[in-house]
Parts: structure tokens; sequence; C-alpha cells
């Protein structure tokens, strides 16, 4: 006779047992919520492609980021759609854009929640690319981390407290980290999207923030999906440019590069962005009845956190701030 006997099922006997020996428990302080701000008066357009989601004018989002606080969501994300969009996205750096208006509202209304402002071009340029272009339609980097600086500038100035950078520039997070110093913002943090794929995963939220690239697509940026360690060393370059926060997008398909970012750098708080396909997917298959919607969400959710993601960038924010009891 074998002794000890091995027995992993002894730990699985009932529920109270295996919620002391489980190693992830989520908690809604992991997650932050993404609002789509449209200039304009009274709109909610459902985006088609992303149930459950809308573009919101302001006096709408400033409700719904009400509703996401009084749920126990302690942090949102904001993405412009712009009345008007131009070569150089001048929009994303107004002083009276959409964004810059946004944050200092609902810093107003609500001066707790955590807001992060997403600093890009895309959704503000008329050729839907990251950044500035040569006239061979080549997206210009230094050009480009000009910009941004100026828009990392304006957030900060209406409120932001969280800079995420998502254009996969080089050199993003130092040219940001300058501006916001150089301007008293030195409180300010920087959430980067360090290593962020070259995805189609993507597509619903280009619907959702009438983003698409007009021509092209966004390969000369942002990182090819074959590799996994080439994230590491983006990582490693956004750490010495000054990144409070690392990024890993999307999440569900990228578990892999999650845990090699925890694993090397343990020190600095690792966000996922659950994306718009991701998401997407799941309604949609709930919708033709084929998952259980709730039980997936949790699965994947809880699978990202143990996967080694501190904080989740999630659509599914508000309904798993339902379940978690807020
Ligand atoms: C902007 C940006 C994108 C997403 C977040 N910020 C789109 C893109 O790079 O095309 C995608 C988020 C999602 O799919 O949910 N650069």
């Amino acid at each position: 006779m074998n002794f000890p006997t091995v027995r992993p099922r002894r730990l699985r006997r009932n529920q109270i047992i295996r919620d002391m020996v489980a190693e992830t428990t989520l908690s809604i302080d992991d997650f932050v919520y993404p609002i789509f701000v449209i200039e304009g008066k009274d709109i909610k357009n459902p985006v088609k492609s992303m149930p459950g989601i809308y573009q919101l004018s302001l006096e709408h989002a400033i409700e719904e980021a009400k509703e996401v606080f009084n749920l126990g969501i302690r942090s949102i994300i904001l993405f412009g759609i712009p009345e008007k969009k131009d070569e150089m996205g001048s929009e994303a750096y107004a002083e009276d854009g959409i964004i810059a208006r946004a944050i200092q509202k609902i810093k107003s209304n609500l001066p707790e929640l955590i807001v992060i402002a997403d600093a890009c071009l895309c959704e503000y340029t008329s050729h839907g690319h990251c950044g500035v272009l040569d006239k061979n339609g080549n997206v210009l980097n230094h050009a480009t981390l000009e910009l941004l600086k100026k828009e990392a500038y304006v957030y900060a100035k209406m409120g932001a407290d969280i800079i995420a950078p998502s254009g996969m520039m080089d050199g993003m997070v130092k040219a940001i980290r300058k501006s916001l110093d150089e301007n008293g913002f030195e409180d300010v943090a920087i959430m980067s999207y360090s290593a962020k794929y070259s995805s189609n995963f993507y597509g619903p939220f280009r619907d959702a923030a009438e983003s698409a690239p007009a021509f092209g697509d966004r390969k000369s940026y942002q990182m090819d999906f074959r590799n996994a360690n080439e994230a590491i060393k983006e990582m490693m370059l956004d750490i010495e440019e000054g990144a409070d926060f690392l990024m890993v997008k999307p999440a569900l398909a990228y578990l892999d590069v999650i845990r090699m970012a925890k694993d090397q750098f343990p020190y600095i708080p690792l966000a996922a962005y659950n994306v718009s396909g991701e998401y997407s997917m799941v309604k949609a298959a709930s919708q033709m009845g084929w998952i259980d919607e709730r039980a997936i969400m949790v699965e994947i959710l809880t699978a990202i956190k143990r996967a080694g993601a501190d904080i989740i960038i999630t659509y599914f924010a508000k309904d798993i701030a339902k379940i978690l009891g807020g």
C-alpha cells in the first residue's frame, strides 16, 4: 500500500474547501471600465458590434460614470469621438476637445473616481492612424511624440489621474513623462500600453471609436502577434522611460505574455486589456444561446488575473461588479 495516499481531490470535496485553497480571487478594485464619449447633445448610440456599450454624449457619460462609481468600480478609461477629424488629430489636444471636457466634468462630479485618459491620435485623425503621416503615408515617430506631449499635458491639466498612451510610438513614455514633469504634473501616472499587438480583436472598438485606419494597417507600430520575447523588450524600455504601469493588450489570446511580464517585472503593476473582440465574441455566443455568459465571463476574467494581471480593463466591469457585490 502506498503511504501517504496522494489524493488531490481531498481539496476539492466541497465549495468551502475549494474557496479556502483558491489561488486567484477577483476583486472589484481590479477593474477599469471604458467609456466612449461623443461630441454632441443627448446622444446614446448603441455600438452594434458591442451589445451593452454606447457612444455617450457628455451629460450621459457623466451619468454612466456615476453609475459605475456606485457599483463600486473605482476607475474608468475614456475614449473620445470628436465632431471633426483632421490630419493632425487636433481635437485630441484641444483644450475644449471632447475628452478634455469629459475629464474635467467627470472629475468635478466624482473627484474620487480614478480617471485614466487614453492618449492616442487615431480617434482624431482623418486617416485613422495613431500618428502624423509623411507624404508616403508612413507614421512619423518624432512628430507624433510632440503631439502626444500636448495631449498628455491637456488631459493632466483637466484633472486626469493617469495618462495611458496607446499609440506604440517609440519613446512615448519618456516624452510624456517629460511633458508632465515640466508642467508641474509630477503626480500624474503613466500607464503605458507597452505590449500592444496589431490585433484583429480590436474590430468592434473601431466601430465604437470610429477609428479604423482609412488605409493600410497598424503593423508598423503595433506588435506582431508572433512575438512574445519582444514584449519584454518593449516593457523594459517603458520602465526605463518612467512608466508606472505596464499593459498587455489584448488579454485572452496573450495570457502567456501576461505571465512573462509578471515574472520579469513583478514590481510594476500590470494591466491587461480584455479588448472589444473578446467581449463581442462572448456576447454573440451568449445571444445565440450557445454559452453561459455569466460563467464564461467569470472564467475569462479569473484566467487573466491568474496569468498575472493586477488590473483588468474590461467592458464586463459593470457586470462583474454586480456579481462581486460592490
Ligand atoms: C487606440 C486604441 C485601440 C484600442 C484601445 N485604444 C484601438 C486600436 O489600436 O486600433 C482597442 C480597444 C479594444 O479593442 O477594446 N489606439
